[in-house]
């Protein structure tokens, strides 16, 4: 499975949400990392076609989406964002509805429903209303009705927003598990949900792809330029202007200050030592501003 996205732009009236993105994906599970406004969910409504590019084009297997039609939808599964449900319905009667929207085959189609409740682990819930559903209940039934169709594509808009620990833990091994033989992109803006469930992380900034790589490699592009200063609180202004600081911790005597940056700090200055870099320095060096805001 090969998915090219060629140059995909959007324009709205007078902003450009997704800028000449271009990436080729493969199955894997890939993390479209980036701050709150910097173009996932148009970008995921395009790949999902219930949205239009204003220009560039989509490719699988070398096929465009245009030249594809249904054939395409029927290779998607989508997550939005925000997704609606019928609080009235139980999960059972929602995947039902949903695998009548999208056609179903009416032989397989209660064997469907009963595998997929069973793998997203929902079976003894079945009959229960939505309305009562927990946020990680109602995020895998999101899951389980996007792979009513068996799509080969699945898009996940910010699945792991409102998850509390558990659901997460389930989130990321219920991940792991569909991404063998899938293109899976799910995207975040939590920097610490991406880091052990994706194999390929996609940054994206204003619109743009400004990197993509392993987990190890993006790591390694801020490994030299974080530290971590020990300073008196008298020094801390200077430091905060000097760098960009990702956390503190204050102690009786001193501050210890974790900064990133392209600057090493000067010995003559500061106590410091190098460290071993996160995800959250990564985040901090591209957007300059702190995750989980
Ligand atoms: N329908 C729309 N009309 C006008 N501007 C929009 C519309 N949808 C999104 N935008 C703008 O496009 C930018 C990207 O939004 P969005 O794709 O939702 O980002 P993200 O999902 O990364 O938070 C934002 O500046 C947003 O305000
Ligand atoms: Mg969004």
């Amino acid at each position: 499975m090969e998915l090219i996205i060629d140059n995909i732009s959007k324009e709205f009236k007078d902003k450009v949400a997704v800028d000449k993105f271009n990436v080729t994906l493969n199955s894997g599970v890939y993390g479209l990392l980036g701050p709150n406004g910097s173009g996932k969910t148009t970008l995921m409504r395009i790949l999902a076609d219930v949205s239009n590019a204003s220009s560039g084009d989509i490719l699988v297997n070398g096929q465009s989406k245009n030249k594809l039609g249904a054939k395409y939808r029927d290779l998607i599964g989508y997550v939005p964002q925000n997704i609606g449900f019928y609080k009235n319905f139980n999960a059972e009667k929602f995947l039902y509805y949903v695998a009548a929207l999208k056609g179903v085959d009416k032989n397989i189609e209660k064997s469907k429903v009963d595998e997929l409740l069973k793998f997203v682990n929902l079976e003894q819930d079945r009959k229960r209303k939505i309305g009562k559903f927990s946020g990680g209940m109602k995020q895998r039934l999101g899951i389980a009705q996007a792979l009513l169709n068996d799509p080969k594509i699945l898009i996940l808009d910010e699945p792991t927003a409102g998850l509390d620990p558990n659901e997460r833990i389930r989130f990321k091994n219920l991940i792991a598990q569909l991404s063998k033989d899938k293109v899976v992109i799910l995207s975040t803006h939590i920097v610490s949900d991406i880091e052990f469930i994706a194999n390929e992380i996609l940054v994206m900034k204003e619109g743009r792809l400004v990197e993509k790589s392993s987990l190890e490699d993006i790591l390694d592009t801020v490994r030299g330029k974080v530290y971590t200063l020990s300073i008196s609180e008298r020094d801390l202004e200077e430091v905060q202007n000097k760098f960009k600081i990702s956390s503190m911790i204050r102690t009786n005597n001193d501050i210890s200050v974790r900064i990133v940056g392209d600057k090493k700090p000067s010995e003559k200055e500061f106590k410091y030592i190098e460290e071993e870099p996160n995800l959250e320095d990564v985040f901090l060096y591209y957007f300059n501003e702190s995750a989980n805001k």
